[in-house]
């Protein structure tokens, strides 16, 4: 039986992109996350809030395998997309990322053109075409919002770009390979007021082609953006909701502690 504060979707009225069922993560013999099952739907936004050290990073890593990367990391339980258990050890996880792309806290453009910067990953995938290439380097600037800022400048280095151009620059990266799913864990802490608002701008833009989850410090952001937020305490999911009932009449009392400015 799952958590009766953690909302589960109706199938029938809304489309899952992926969810998790009991997913639980390990550092060596230290659980950092406890059993969390979660539904995130298609073309909306989901926030993910909570303390630092509550789990979020965690959580967000295991949707597409980054915990692999990690050392001493064990991701236990099922995260199904597309039907299928992602986090059996036979998966494909290259694969796996090119349909759940993931956008960092720190822009990490590549030392290469803002051009090269987007059709990289797509010529390694043998995709040759110059028409082709230009093509999806414009639409993809265009819905990261950098487009008209860059249009004259695509052979600069993407390091000679500002930190939120750059943030968007990776959100264009990302997009390139044409993701289904878009993972972005605190994508604007680095960035000033104004960069930050044009990121919450470009993640509204995307809703209409992305399934987003958001992992961010910032509540402001998360009733700004987001469709669906979970708070995560300790290492556990308190509450899951849409958005606004989070935000105005949450059910559990820490929720409401937190959103309120009581701790954290
Ligand atoms: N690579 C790691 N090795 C060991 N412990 C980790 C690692 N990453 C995170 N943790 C621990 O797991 C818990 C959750 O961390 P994290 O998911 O990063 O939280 P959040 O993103 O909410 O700040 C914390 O106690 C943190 O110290
Ligand atoms: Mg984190």
């Amino acid at each position: 039986m799952a958590d009766k504060y953690i909302l589960e979707l109706d199938s029938n009225k809304h489309e899952i992109a992926m969810e998790t069922k009991n997913v639980q993560v390990f550092y060596g013999e230290k659980e950092a996350l406890e059993k969390t099952s979660m539904q995130f739907e298609r073309y909306k936004i989901t926030s993910l809030i909570g303390s630092s050290g509550s789990g979020k990073s965690t959580f967000l890593r295991s949707l597409n395998r980054m915990n692999d990367n990690v050392p001493g990391a064990s991701v236990k339980g099922e995260i199904i997309y597309r039907g299928l258990d992602i986090n059996k050890n036979d998966i494909d996880i290259y694969e796996t990322r090119k349909h759940i792309g993931m956008v960092f806290q720190r822009p990490n453009p590549f030392s290469k053109s803002i051009y090269e910067n987007i059709t990289f990953a797509l010529k390694r995938h043998g995709m040759k075409d110059k028409n082709e290439l230009d093509e999806i380097v414009e639409t993809t600037l265009k819905q990261a919002s950098l487009w008209e800022q860059v249009k004259d400048d695509l052979n600069k280095s993407a390091l000679a770009l500002s930190g939120g151009q750059q943030q968007r620059l990776c959100i264009a990266r990302a997009i390139a390979m044409k993701p289904d799913v878009l993972l972005m864990d605190e994508p604007a802490s680095a960035l000033d007021p104004i960069s930050t608002a044009n990121i919450e701008e470009t993640m509204l833009n995307l809703k209409d082609n992305y399934t987003i989850i958001i992992v961010t410090h910032n509540m402001q952001q998360a009733s700004r953006v987001s469709d669906y937020t979970a708070f995560f305490n300790m290492g556990k999911a308190v509450e899951f909701d849409e958005t606004r009932k989070i935000f105005t009449r949450p059910k559990i009392q820490l929720t409401e502690d937190y959103v309120s400015g009581h701790f954290g």
